[in-house]
């Protein structure tokens, strides 16, 4: 490596050489000072203030030469310096050229690798059998409302004609909002249990002729089985008009159950009892898997019970200010997950909740 030499002779000609022998030293090693490292070690070789090669020059050189030779001297380590400072800041150009060009390098993107899939979602099977069912009905002319599911007393039970001590609305049965015990009953708020509140709710808002179905979801206080969940999906439905009768009822239903199990699915309707019908019917279907013979999902019986239905009780149309004496009026409810789970012959409503992609991925 390049040392820098004590001079005897100061001859101009001897000063050409030394200064010819530096610079070629310099050159040569700017040319290999290629990355930030060894950038690092060639500046600090050349330009420290202490004992850089620079420096000893000033030292050896030029305060070492007689007063004759200063002159001489002060030129070549003049322009020496001048020639070191460009090359110092070249080599720190290039090599930080050098050291993105390596960072580039290392974090190339290679655009020969496959992309990132994303998986199509497909809709839930609850939600497409409601589908479906909104679309049955929708084509004979209802249209859709919803409510809230956090409801009152007075739209959940009160105004659809239930009792005051009605079981229903025991905690037993009924998930209550906690610490309401000062507010009247009708105000306190529940998880409501099915979607006949938003009968109410439609009624206070239209006035009739009103034909409209009321998806959503429900909740009741009962330990999840193979066939109870605490949250589940109902279908509400609601028509009233003047001179509507039992017939339209049954017709409207039939259609709706020929139209989702095809035609040669029969209706059966028996009294049943709820609070804000009059009368009021339990719906069944005969079973569409073995046709009325008998088999395990109709539990040999040849029907599967599907809804509850019947007319609008008066004392239901006095709450919303409708006269009972001018309009009448059916309403019906179903469970849309016992209709998914004929659908597509699910033994288990859990299977619907608990999110297991191998259950869902069947539907896709
Ligand atoms: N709301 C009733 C239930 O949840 C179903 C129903 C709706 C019955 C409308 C009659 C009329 O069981």
């Amino acid at each position: 490596m390049y040392t820098v030499p004590k001079l005897e002779d100061f001859s101009p000609a001897a000063l050409d050489a030394a200064a010819a022998e530096l610079l070629a030293a310099l050159v040569a090693e700017s040319h290999a000072a290629a990355d930030p490292r060894s950038f690092e070690e060639f500046r600090n070789r050349w330009m420290a203030r202490k004992n850089g090669v620079l420096t000893q020059v000033n030292d050896l050189w030029l305060k070492a030469a007689p007063s004759p030779a200063k002159r001489d001297v002060g030129q070549r380590v003049n322009a020496l310096k001048q020639r070191a400072e460009a090359l110092v800041a070249e080599a720190e150009q290039l090599a930080a050229t050098a050291a993105l060009g390596s960072k580039l390098k290392s974090e190339t993107i290679d655009i020969s690798l496959p992309g990132i899939e994303r998986p199509l979602g497909v809709r839930h099977p609850v939600l497409r059998t409601l589908d479906e069912l909104i679309s049955v009905f929708v084509k004979m002319g209802y249209s859709v409302a919803e409510g809230p599911e956090v409801e009152s007393d007075y739209y959940n039970f009160e105004a659809l004609n239930f009792p005051p001590n009605h079981p229903a609305r025991d905690t037993q049965d009924t998930l209550f909002i906690a610490n309401q015990e000062q507010r009247a009953q009708r105000d306190r708020l529940l998880l409501r249990t099915h979607t006949s509140p938003v009968q109410i709710r439609t009624m206070e808002k239209l006035v009739p002729p009103v034909r409209v179905i009321c998806p959503g979801k429900v909740h009741r206080n009962d330990a999840p089985d193979a066939t109870h969940s605490p949250v589940f999906h109902q279908l509400e439905g609601l028509c009233v008009d003047t001179n509507i009768t039992f017939g339209d009822l049954k017709g409207t239903l039939d259609h709706a159950m020929k139209s989702l199990f095809g035609s040669a699915v029969k209706t059966s309707f028996r009294p049943s009892f709820f609070p804000f019908t009059e009368p009021s019917v339990e719906v069944s279907i005969s079973c569409p898997f073995c046709g009325g013979k008998g088999c395990r999902p109709c539990k040999q019986s040849g029907w599967i019970e599907l809804l509850g239905a019947g007319m609008v009780d008066p004392n239901v149309f006095g709450f919303v200010d409708y006269d009972p004496k001018k309009l009448s009026g059916f309403a019906f409810g179903m469970g849309v997950e016992r209709l998914a789970m004929m659908t597509y012959n699910v033994d288990d409503i859990q299977q619907f909740f608990y999110g297991d992609m191998r259950f869902l991925e069947q539907f896709a």
